[in-house]
């Protein structure tokens, strides 16, 4: 019923075109509906995603320039199969937003309404996404396509010889199961994930790319609600990192594998320069440990070697990419406090340090796990003391550094700015955090958005409650 892996051409998700553009801003506007698109060939899946384009739309923005982006809830009511209210909440994953635009899952649009959302796009240069994240059903519609990228660029960026324009290719990964009509099966019985077997790029499963023989840089995402990947190329070359969630790197790093956990960007290099026309290289997914695999899900996209560079123009990587990268100026002595938050299990329920959103519920929004003061560094220690199961700890708002991991060194990869950790099977993980520019009360949760939404997702604040 699905597709041989590498028989679907490779496609890049649309970019969106602003309605208006004014001096300071740019303006766009988005429709969150139902489409039917065809993913596997020759079926018709019912998909929700912005804009009807399962995959997409990127928006792309420039350092400097907000962007106010409409957001118009046009989903049926109802969802058709799983019976539950499409309220949306859109969060722009890696934006430092007003709290009253950063998707908080309580700040629904129902069906028939819309939200207008200010982005800031004050940061470095960098790979964001926006998804869904209303209350309880994130899972859902970020698996039914509500999930799309967003890049913010800058001079920096631009002034690098890296890879750009049509060598500047996103990634958006994940999995997927169909049931016999075609239609996204989702079922999380027990709360602990989804594992599908088809594997889609963009929408696409086990798509062939045709590349030149000169570098490309992959910007790759994991979307998935509950699969982490380890990727590897079937050459046994290595990756160059050049970008984490925060954007460029330092320096760039190399690895034969990684762990990519889910809401992750990495930005990689990829020189196919070596490989001879006609030379097909996989990208492999080695798999981690505690996700449900499949014969079909050690694969993930073909790059077909088609022919010598038509340009090579931004085909270097430098030895310095951004000295000042986001977040990796600070250290554990710069902070005033350390703050524990463990990650477990209780009596079937996700909890962070045994609580859980419901007590924010309960608590009228006014319950924090943490409160620094505006411009405090702090150590937060992320900890999973299962033997069961990972969880990739995100927090808003904020970039941070990794500082280690079981006492040991962070992953090369890890080595730039992030705004979310892998944190696996009993591993702690320490990160150094500066909170601002923003005060109010943004969301800590695990990325696993069957996790998050049963109901391991935590807020803090920054500053003094509000009077
Ligand atoms: Cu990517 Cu709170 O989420
Ligand atoms: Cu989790």
């Amino acid at each position: 019923k699905f597709p041989k892996p590498f028989t679907v051409p490779f496609t890049v998700p649309p970019e969106a075109v602003p309605t208006k553009r004014s001096s300071t801003t740019d303006y766009y506007t988005v429709s969150m509906r139902s489409a039917v698109t065809e993913i596997l060939p020759g079926m018709k899946t019912e998909t929700w995603s912005y804009d009807g384009t399962f995959g997409g739309p990127t928006i792309r923005a420039t350092r400097g320039r907000p962007a106010v982006v409409r957001q118009i809830n046009e989903l049926p009511s109802v969802h058709p199969r799983l019976g539950y209210e499409s309220w949306t909440s859109v969060h722009l994953h890696g934006s430092g937003s007003l709290p009253e635009y950063d998707g908080y899952a309580s700040d629904i649009t129902r069906s028939g309404q819309y939200k207008d959302y200010r982005y800031p796009n004050f940061q470095d240069a960098r790979t964001l996404w926006y998804h869904d994240h209303g209350a309880h059903h994130t899972a859902e519609n970020a698996y039914m396509g509500l999930a799309a990228m967003y890049t913010m660029h800058d001079e920096l960026e631009r002034s690098l010889p890296i890879p750009k324009g049509r060598y500047d290719v996103p990634l958006l990964i994940r999995d997927a199961m169909f049931d016999r009509d075609g239609q996204l099966l989702y079922d999380d019985e027990g709360h602990s994930g989804l594992f599908g077997d088809v594997i889609l790029v963009n929408g696409r499963p086990w798509p062939v790319m045709k590349v030149e023989r000169r570098k490309y840089r992959f910007r790759i995402l994991n979307c998935a609600i509950a699969r982490g990947f380890r990727f590897a190329l079937s050459t046994g070359d290595p990756f160059v990192f050049i970008g984490t969630d925060a954007g460029l790197m330092p320096q760039p790093r190399s690895a034969t594998s990684y762990r990519h956990g889910m809401a992750e960007r990495y930005e990689v290099v990829i020189d196919f320069a070596k490989y001879r026309i006609g030379q097909r290289v996989v990208l492999k997914n080695l798999s981690v440990p505690n996700v449900e695999d499949f014969d079909t899900t050690g694969d993930v996209m073909a790059f077909d070697v088609t022919g010598d560079p038509t340009d090579l123009s931004g085909n270097a990587i430098p030895d310095l990419l951004n000295p000042n990268a986001p977040a990796m100026d600070l250290t554990a002595a710069m902070a005033k406090k350390t703050r524990t938050f463990e990650f477990i299990r209780k009596n079937g329920t996700w909890t962070i340090n045994g609580k859980t959103w419901a007590d924010v519920i309960a608590s009228d929004y006014e319950y924090v796990w943490a409160d620094p003061g505006l411009g405090d560094v702090e150590v937060w220690e992320f900890v999973n003391k299962s033997g069961g199961w990972f969880h990739p700890v995100h927090v808003h708002l904020v970039d941070f550094k990794v500082l280690d991991r079981n006492g040991r060194a962070p992953s090369p990869w890890e080595l730039g700015g992030k705004d979310t950790v892998y944190v696996g099977e009993n591993e702690t993980v320490r990160v150094a955090v500066k909170f601002g520019p923003h005060t109010g009360r943004y969301m800590i949760h695990c990325h696993n958005l069957v996790h998050e939404d049963h109901d391991m997702m935590a807020q803090f604040r920054v500053g003094p409650p509000d009077t």
